[in-house]
């Protein structure tokens, strides 16, 4: 990687409501691959980068609080997708604020291209970065940008 630290990250891979309808639910809008291929490509990706993804999938609020809770002493950085949870949920944010490790917000679709209601991020301000728009880019550019930043910083 970027330097010499050549430890295996453990890392989080959250995915919020709905994204276990990916593949049929709005393709035109999320594309066609189901969570299982992203998750596949994620662990790809992962392998590339000495990166150990651990994918988790919840459609309930309080069940990604859970993981993000777990998520401490466990893996070392969390890649999310929050899905609609993005734009409602004060409790995720307050739970990534809580443990405090390094956070990747990502979209497949550009969220500023689409309606008001899914232009503010409760999780943006509690994380590295966010990417959205890039499809299933989106996550591997977030994986690169988190595990590019745990590297350099630990
Ligand atoms: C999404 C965008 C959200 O606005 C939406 O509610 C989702 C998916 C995306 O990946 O583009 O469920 O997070």
């Amino acid at each position: 990687m970027l330097n010499s630290n050549s430890q295996t990250l453990s890392i989080l891979a959250l995915h919020g409501p709905n994204l276990n309808l990916l593949g049929q639910r709005e393709p035109g809008i999320y594309g066609s691959l189901t969570l299982p291929e992203i998750n596949r490509l994620l662990e790809e990706e992962g392998v590339k980068l000495q990166a150990k993804l651990f994918p988790v999938q919840s459609n309930h609020e309080g069940v990604l609080v859970d993981t993000i809770h777990g998520a401490l002493g466990k893996h070392q950085g969390i890649l999310i997708n929050a899905g609609a949870y993005t734009h409602t949920s004060v409790a995720l944010r307050d739970a990534i604020a809580a443990v405090n490790l390094p956070t990747v917000e990502v979209h497949l679709s550009n969220i500023y291209r689409r309606e008001d209601f899914r232009h503010h991020s409760y999780i943006a301000p509690v994380a590295i970065g966010q990417i959205s728009g890039f499809g299933v880019q989106s996550y591997l550019l977030g994986l690169q940008a988190l595990v590019d930043y745990l590297r350099v910083t630990n």
